[in-house]
């Protein structure tokens, strides 16, 4: 359901991915549903361990309750210190596609073959300290490519616009090395970054608080973003 990207530039499908680190967990059935029927492709699962980041959030009990629920792709986004010990549980929960950090993992490409011999989509996460040449050697193995425009632990930070002339440099080793790769952005996306995001080369945008804490409700809030991108709604703005 993902839409071309706005004229002038390179025509490049962008695929909205729904975090719901800050949904409300008390209805988050009803967000993705909405979210879904507003044009959102994708779930996004952050998973913290409290250790590879200030925070704790949820495992693989969550993608297990969402399985049923929804059909987009559940994705998880794995900020914990020893991913291999949990990629199969997560795959018997349901994901569909992983995103694991650079940092850390001393044995990324194990990490990243482990993921793709259980037949999914292998991605690597970037914060945003570290440089774009740490994806040389991964690239050409991997679906994905996240780069953090946040520090990573928490939603509703401020869009690190430092981060911009490195995402135009992973959008040129993409183009180059891997040219099917996603390209995605993780942090402080909303209806003023999305589109500054996009001009620098993502293809992917994972908006959290923009979409579930705006006041108006989800389908407003997801209007909204699709409009700052150029994107036709795909829903009429109804309050929840
Ligand atoms: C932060 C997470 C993000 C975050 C995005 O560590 O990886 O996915 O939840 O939330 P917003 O869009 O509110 O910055
Ligand atoms: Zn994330």
């Amino acid at each position: 359901m993902s839409t071309q990207q706005r004229e002038g530039h390179n025509r490049r499908t962008v695929n909205l991915a729904l975090s719901i680190l800050d949904a409300d967990f008390a209805r988050l059935g009803e967000q993705i549903a909405q979210a879904e029927g507003a044009g959102i492709d994708r779930i996004h699962i952050d998973v913290m361990d409290g250790h590879f980041v200030p925070n704790i959030s949820m495992g693989t009990s969550v993608v297990r309750s969402l399985r049923p629920v929804t059909r987009l792709p559940l994705v998880a986004h794995l900020m914990i210190s020893n991913p291999d010990l949990f990629i199969e549980d997560f795959v018997r929960a349901g994901t569909d596609s992983f995103l694991i950090h650079w940092e850390g993992n001393v044995n990324l490409h194990r990490t990243v073959d482990r993921v793709k011999t259980l037949g999914k989509r292998a991605g690597v996460a970037i914060n945003p300290a570290t440089s774009a040449a740490v994806l040389d050697e991964i690239l050409p193995e991997i679906d994905h490519v996240l780069v953090m425009t946040v520090d990573p632990g928490f939603g509703h930070q401020r869009f690190l616009h430092t981060t911009l002339p490195k995402i135009r440099r992973v959008r040129r080793m993409i183009d180059e090395i891997k040219p099917d790769c996603d390209l995605g952005l993780d942090g402080g996306i909303n209806t003023e970054t999305a589109a500054v995001g996009v001009d620098a080369g993502a293809n992917i945008l994972v908006v959290g608080s923009a979409v579930l804490q705006d006041s108006e409700g989800v389908v407003a809030a997801m209007n909204k973003l699709r409009t700052s991108l150029g994107m036709p709604n795909k829903h009429a703005s109804l309050q929840p």
